[in-house]
């Protein structure tokens, strides 16, 4: 699940990441194509993970007391909360906009007449923007994998690559 997200987000950032720079080319145009059909999944994906988590908050490792025990608790919280609101905004922009949103080809919200407008506005004010905040808290946690391997020697990446520390 973590990693399938993982590489799909690389999917989604490397199409919008090009077409900032690159603007409007036959590459940019390919990634482009690709980006609301993968949101969609990308959604699902999140969904399930959320509740997977919710499910399992019990079970889930200790973050520890602390300066760092906290910063893991909101660093994470943060990235749920901007993972599951980026998509959802895209979403709404499209259930209230005016054109079909067919992803993969399949009719799922049908073109609104005229527009919802409260729902594009909240899309077109918070997609992009938060977005790009997400790519900074993703940035953050794969420099705090880097801290845990690099200087702490904890095994994080082992736990998070699904493989349990020697001797557990
Ligand atoms: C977690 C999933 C998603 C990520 C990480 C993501 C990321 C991004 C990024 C970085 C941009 C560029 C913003 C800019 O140019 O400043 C963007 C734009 C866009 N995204 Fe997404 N997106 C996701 C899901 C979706 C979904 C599900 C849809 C459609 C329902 C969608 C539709 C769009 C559209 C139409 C744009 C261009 C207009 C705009 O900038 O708002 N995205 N997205």
């Amino acid at each position: 699940m973590h990693w399938s997200i993982a590489v799909l987000m690389l999917w989604q950032f490397t199409g919008m990441g090009l077409r900032l720079v690159l603007g409007r080319t036959p590459l940019v145009g390919f990634f482009v194509g690709w980006h609301q059909p993968v949101g969609t999944v990308l959604f699902l994906l999140i969904v399930i993970r959320v509740i997977w988590a919710l499910v399992n908050r019990r079970h889930r490792p200790d973050h520890g007391a602390g300066f760092w025990g906290i910063a893991a608790r909101l660093g994470h919280l943060a990235l749920y909360l901007v993972m599951v609101i980026v998509p959802v905004s895209a979403l709404l922009r499209a259930y209230g906009g005016e054109r079909v949103f067919a992803p993969f080809g399949f009719e799922v919200f049908p073109a609104q007449q005229p527009p919802i407008d409260w729902m594009v506005t909240i899309g077109e004010a918070l997609h992009g923007e938060l977005a790009w905040l997400l790519l900074a808290l993703i940035a953050g946690h794969v420099i705090m994998v880097g801290v845990h391997e690099g200087m702490w020697r904890d095994g994080t990446l082992a736990r998070m690559a699904g493989r349990r520390r020697a001797g557990l």
